[in-house]
């Protein structure tokens, strides 16, 4: 039995679970990866200021992301193919997320549908959209999502060209999975997963089979982006999206001020300050770097959020003391669900609630609404 006290163990035992090709996808970041790592060095060089003697009875995390409550200020990020690092992986997300009082997000590449994800839970959940050429695809995707009765689309503006993830070109990156000779070796290594996978229907796109008539290569990640993904998206598919949609939009991918203000000028309520997980732009700052200039450029006038690199409680507080309303875990997840499935992503959100909520104690606080940058030691952190 393994003891599981941090987010590293779960990868630990995840790296031991899940077929290579699926632990990869998840663990990749484009070409060198030098943004992937990027994005957790920066949070370690931040540096606390320690407190003692101060009140530190009834600490409370709770708080609100585009207007809804939030347990912490942490939702589960969208993440492609989830239902192949555990069967069932998005449902299985989703309830652990409701029953934790946080938003999860369904991503357009997941395995389980939108509406498969919705009958199996009882609160509403946010749903990811890439915006692709079909527009009455996307049109029909944004209406599903509503009748799903999601409450934010996340708009993913920075996967219009794929960056490539060396370790997917040679593991044959495919979902459902080759049954080449090679994959089949490892496979036969994890029967849970085996077993999990022989119990569902669930191993192809879901949202996309049998709703997309003209997708040829549902397989593979890159030639379908290649051949669906628009090369001419622009702020103007924004206002028609924001307009279908009618509800709360939160743009992902913002990491220039520019971009930012752009974001506030199309009326969205939320955006979020990523470089997808260091899985495109290699050679981009972090995003914790990249928060400061950001927040600087829009002010009030928008919620910012951030993901890339939490993977503790610490790096949540160190973000929100730099100013993100709230922060967005995807590798962290995925680990506790491949590594124990539901109970996996629950113990990954009890770890992370644990860590958040000491280290704000310590630095002197009881309300994560209170968490300034004044907890954190001048001049160890990006301005
Ligand atoms: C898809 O969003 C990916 O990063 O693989």
């Amino acid at each position: 039995m393994t003891t599981i006290t941090c987010i590293d163990d779960l990868q630990r035992l995840a790296r031991r679970r899940v077929p290579r090709m699926f632990y990869d996808y998840a663990d990749s970041g484009s070409w060198t990866e030098s943004t992937y790592r990027a994005n957790q060095d920066d949070f370690k060089a931040i540096k606390f200021r320690q407190r003692v003697a101060v009140d530190m009875s009834n600490r409370t995390l709770a708080t609100t992301m585009v207007g809804q409550q939030v347990a912490m200020p942490v939702a589960l990020a969208p993440t492609g193919l989830t239902g192949m690092q555990h069967a069932d992986g998005e449902i299985l997300a989703a309830r652990a997320a409701e029953r934790f009082g946080v938003p999860f997000t369904l991503s357009t590449m997941s395995i389980c549908s939108i509406e498969d994800v919705a009958a199996h839970t009882t609160k509403p959940f946010w749903f990811q959209l890439y915006v692709m050429k079909d527009r009455d695809f996307i049109s029909r995707l944004i209406d599903r999502a509503k009748a799903a009765k999601c409450s934010a689309l996340v708009l993913t503006l920075d996967l219009q060209v794929l960056g490539q993830r060396h370790k997917d070109i040679r593991n044959g990156l495919s979902a459902p999975p080759r049954l080449t000779l090679p994959n089949l070796v490892n496979m036969a290594t994890k029967p849970r997963w085996c077993l999990g996978m022989l119990g569902t229907s669930r191993r192809h796109f879901g949202n996309i089979v049998g709703h997309a008539p003209k997708v040829a290569d549902m397989s593979s990640l890159s030639s379908w982006t290649a051949q669906q993904f628009d090369l001419t998206l622009s702020w103007r598919d924004v206002e028609w999206i924001k307009q279908r949609w009618g509800g709360k939009l939160i743009i992902k991918g913002i990491m220039d001020p520019e971009d930012a203000r752009l974001a506030v000028a199309s009326g969205a309520d939320a955006l979020i300050v990523s470089n997808h997980g260091g899985r495109q732009l290699d050679g981009a700052q972090s995003s914790i770097a990249a928060l400061p200039a950001i927040l600087d450029a829009v002010g009030d006038a928008i919620e910012v959020h951030l993901d890339g690199g939490i993977r503790s409680g610490q790096d949540v507080i160190k973000a929100v003391a730099l100013g993100a309303r709230g922060v967005y875990i995807g590798r962290a997840f995925l680990y506790g669900l491949g590594a124990m499935g539901e109970a996996g992503v629950t113990r990954c959100l009890e770890i992370i609630r644990t860590e958040l909520d000491i280290t704000m104690a310590f630095c002197g606080l009881r309300d994560v609404r209170d968490v300034t940058r004044d907890i954190l030691l001048p001049g160890s952190f990006p301005r």
